[in-house]
């Protein structure tokens, strides 16, 4: 809650107007009341506008101000609403601030704040303001001295950097000094104090230094350790090997906590994280835990060079840190995987997320470029655009100069900027001036909001034996501002013959063929290329691997599609294909349902079916590929290409669809299940993990078409599976098909999972989830008495986020109901949550953003529910920002 709410604008950047080289912060760590000494030595920054120091604080009680050891005069600095001012410091000046805080009653989860008695700092974006006065913006690095002072009971005392002593101090606390040798912006700052056990392992290092690594979780959990620090260790020796960027650090640190507003922060030598993203055994974590762990981890370490190292100049450059850590995370974690297949399952995951999440968010009234321009509260800006189309925008480099020239540049930029805090626009010109190349053009991904939507025509001239793809890019426009200008797309593309065989591409100005993918480079509004040696009926593969985040229009037949999911060489286009082919089916079925006409048209259905056997029966594609390419498109993709959503038609016809599958294709599914089966002990591999992937989807189709074997199947999976991941997906198959005893399930597993915090989250998730059958009350009211359940806390954010924002934005059955129940609902959690966790409560009031894509009447009633929101005077800045840009942003 930032203490007033003015429009932050990027042009209005100005330098800082001191350094402040050195801090030293003394802690006296009690729940109620810690008391906070900051000592800061100053220097005056050459060619500064002003000798005005200003520091930012937030709900801080001032005990006391020294200017070089004397007490601070009234008429030396000025209180404003978050902001202490030093009228003026010409020279270089000590001051020492002290302030008391509270940090149980610290609900924020921004700051200093108390998790089960322990003490966890979370200080990005603007959270350091919460614990003394600082300069607390990302181009102020200074060098941190930390003292902690603390209870008996906190037997564990950790800040950034290297530990200089510890002990007992003569009244019996403890206390701890700790030193950080880099320079760093107040924003990666951490502590954290109380109770916790350490896994820990000594490593070597490429240069052969040894280096401490840490797991600091609460005592109890130390046996869920072991996958954390083997990602660590993994994340450690490939940015080594991949980019020569090694650990700096002779300590480097994880910390559990089960408080926490984010999934994990990269805070220097100190990474902070939500158990969820850290935890893992086969009977807490999924597959796919097991996997965003391993993620989650590695992306946190490689901020150590992509944001600690280097920091970003301003918030504005967010997607500097954030879009290129979570390529290199995407990076790392394709690299883990043996086999191509395997990589292009997580490419498309990746993919779908985007096309699920930003492209909407780019479609809508929050749209903002990857460099926003302008900003209320920072914190709603840590969106899908910043870190996912951000990192597409990195990948595109690579695209464009090809992995050593990726390499070349990364290296250049952290040459050119190490210990310092650079821009996007640093970023772009390191990367242009070490593969020689203009970036102008490329410039605008930065800079103009909007999916590309990128439309794709072919001509086959048979007698000259050649191909024209001709691309028009048309960009989205916003009102009130200029036309936007021709971007650089880079657009992969094959060809396939007649017998689904790559072509290989040769342009008719070319003496020879170079390749079967070839980047071609949109830079125009319109723009064409002709392919020679073009024999037989072509067919294109466009977009490979996704080499673009825009929206692909090219008007396949039907047989097009279904020749490109069999034949395309590029597996990733092969998925994209029958993507379409499934989105025309369900599409078919809204028609039938909307026009209550039953089998009108049955081609679609059928010629589905017929792919989907076949790429089921496909012995060449892993089970991994074949779970994540026959699984139902999502609600969300069905809504992407709807001009007006419906969001209970939409779960119908996937209903519908998912029984129709069930029922034609049973002893297809029934045989694959059976050769899925995975014996002996767990083990989360790649393999594995597919083939139980494969397995259930095999089982969902089967349970929805009503199958009592298989219902009995999954009712086995959850009662007797020996890992989580088979549990959880009997658990979740019987609760979304709406069977009865799904009702009973549910009970069981709220009853024996609610002592542990990670599996109730996922109880809530399904039970978010759950499709009412019949006798049951309202899901609404459902939800309510959750609400009460004893080990359901309102203050968790994980909580919160597993039942209200699943519920909410993943399609909970009921929320989008014409009686307005689901919204009231919104309203009274999103506004009761306001009231201690902002942050928190700005996500969830995200969920109806997209109001006017609906239909009317929903849409009405949504912007009703907005209206209410925003017409409360108490809202902090973080909902007020979502509610009014929802409301009256112009789309
Ligand atoms: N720096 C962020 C954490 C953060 C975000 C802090 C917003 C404060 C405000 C961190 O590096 C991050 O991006 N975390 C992600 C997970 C990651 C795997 C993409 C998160 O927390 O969701
Ligand atoms: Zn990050």
């Amino acid at each position: 809650m930032a203490a007033n709410s003015t429009v932050i604008y990027r042009k209005d950047y100005t330098p800082p107007s001191h350094n402040i080289d050195s801090v030293n912060l003394v802690f006296d760590l009690i729940p109620t009341k810690t008391r906070v000494t900051s000592t800061l030595k100053i220097t005056p920054r050459p060619g500064r506008r002003s000798d005005a120091l200003e520091l930012n604080g937030e709900n801080l009680r001032i005990d006391s101000i020294r200017i070089n050891g004397e007490p601070a005069l009234s008429d030396q600095y000025d209180m404003f609403p978050g902001r202490l001012v030093f009228r003026s410091i010409a020279k270089p000046t000590e001051i020492e601030i002290v302030t008391t805080i509270n940090p149980q009653e610290n609900l924020q989860l921004s700051g200093l704040y108390m998790s089960k008695g322990n003490f966890i700092t979370q200080c990005e974006a603007e959270g350091f303001r919460r614990i003394t006065y600082f300069p607390d913006r990302p181009d102020v690095l200074s060098k941190y001295s930390v003292e902690l002072h603390a209870p008996k009971d906190c037997k564990v005392l950790l800040s950034n950097g290297n530990l200089i002593e510890e002990g007992e101090l003569p009244d019996g606390r403890r206390y701890a000094k700790w030193e950080d040798p880099f320079l760093k912006p107040s924003y990666l700052f951490a502590l954290v104090a109380g109770d916790f056990v350490a896994n820990e392992e000594s490593i070597t290092l490429a240069d052969k230094r040894q280096a401490l690594l840490q797991v600091w979780v609460e005592p109890g959990n130390d046996n869920k350790t072991a996958h954390a620090m083997e990602s660590l260790k993994k994340a450690i020796k490939w940015d080594e090997k991949k980019y020569g960027l090694e650990l700096d650090l002779d300590r480097f640190m994880i910390v559990a906590t089960d408080d926490f507003n984010m999934g994990a922060m990269e805070n220097k030598g100190l990474n902070i994280f939500n158990s969820r993203c850290v935890l893992a055994d086969e009977n807490v974590a999924t597959d796919t835990d097991f996997t965003q762990i391993q993620a989650t981890i590695g992306h946190e370490y490689f901020h150590n060079w992509t944001g600690d190292r280097v920091t970003c100049r301003d918030w504005f450059q967010l997607s500097l840190k954030e879009g290129l850590t979570v390529f290199r995370e995407q990076e790392f974690s394709g690299d883990q995987l043996a086999t191509e297949s395997a990589k292009v399952v997580q490419r498309l995951k990746n993919v779908r997320a985007l096309k699920a999440f930003q492209f909407p968010e780019d479609a809508g009234p929050m749209a903002h470029p990857v460099r926003p321009e302008s900003y209320t509260e920072i914190n709603n800006f840590y969106t899908m655009t910043v870190y996912e189309k951000g990192a597409e925008v990195v990948r595109m480099y690579q695209t464009l100069f090809g992995e050593e020239g990726f390499k070349k540049g990364l290296q250049e930029y952290i040459r050119r900027h190490d210990g310092s805090a650079a821009t996007c626009d640093d970023f772009l010109n390191a990367m242009a001036d070490a593969n020689n190349a203009d970036l102008s053009q490329f410039a605008l991904w930065y800079s103009q909001a909007g999916t590309p939507r990128v439309s794709i025509k072919t001509e086959w001239n048979e007698q000259r034996n050649e191909l024209t793809v001709r691309a028009r890019q048309v960009l989205r426009t916003f009102p009130g501002q200029p036309k936007p200008k021709p971007m650089l797309i880079p657009l992969a593309i094959g060809i396939l013959d007649d017998k689904g065989k790559d072509v290989p591409l040769q342009l008719v100005d070319e003496t020879e063929p170079q390749g079967t993918t070839r980047v071609l480079r949109l830079t125009q509004e319109e723009q064409s290329w002709t392919f020679t040696n073009i024999i037989r009926q072509p067919t294109l593969s466009v977009g490979r691997g996704f080499s673009a985040p825009v929206i692909f229009d090219i008007d396949y037949s039907r047989d097009q599609l279904i020749f490109l999911a069999k034949n395309d060489s590029d597996l990733f286009n092969r998925a994209i294909a029958f993507e379409k082919l499934s989105l025309i089916a369900v599409d078919t079925l809204m028609n039938e349902m909307r026009t209550q006409k039953n089998d009108s048209n049955l081609s679609p259905m059928t010629s589905y079916l017929t792919t989907f056997q076949e790429i089921l029966e496909d012995d060449s594609l892993s089970p991994a590929y074949r779970a994540e390419v026959l699984k139902l498109p999502s609600e969300t993709a069905v809504a992407e290409q709807s001009i007006i959503v419906e969001p209970e038609l939409i779960r119908s016809a996937l209903a519908l669809m998912q029984k129709k599958i069930g029922q034609r294709l049973t002893s297809t599914l029934e045989k694959w299940m059976k050769l899925c089966e995975t014996i002996g002990p767990y083990k989360c591999t790649p393999e594995l993990a597919g083939k139980r992937a494969l397995r259930h989807l095999m089982l969902e189709y089967l349970v929805a078409s009503g199958n009592v074997k298989a219902v009995q199947q999954a009712r086995t999976l959850f009662d007797k599976g020996n890992n989580l991941t088979d549990k959880l997906s009997g658990l979740r198959t019987i609760a979304l098909s709406g069977t009865p005893i799904g009702r009973e399930l549910i009970q069981t597993a709220v009853r024996a999972w609610s002592n542990e915090p990670l599996l109730f989250n996922k109880v809530l998730q399904i039970y978010a989830l759950a499709r009412p059958s019949k006798g049951d009350i309202p899901t609404v009211e459902k939800m309510r008495q959750m609400m009460f359940n004893q080990a359901f806390d309102i203050k968790n954010p994980n909580n919160v986020f597993s039942l209200l924002r699943t519920f909410f934005q993943n399609g909970g059955p009921e929320f989008h109901t014409l009686d307005g129940t689901g919204y009231q609902l919104w309203i009274d959690t999103v506004l009761e949550i306001d009231k201690f966790n902002p942050q928190v409560a700005a996500r969830l009031g995200r969920a109806l953003e997209n109001w006017r894509r609906y239909e009317p009447n929903l849409a009405s009633m949504m912007y009703k529910a907005l209206s209410y929101v925003s017409a409360q005077n108490n809202l902090s800045n973080d909902l007020r920002e979502i509610v009014d840009k929802a409301l009256y942003e112009p789309v």
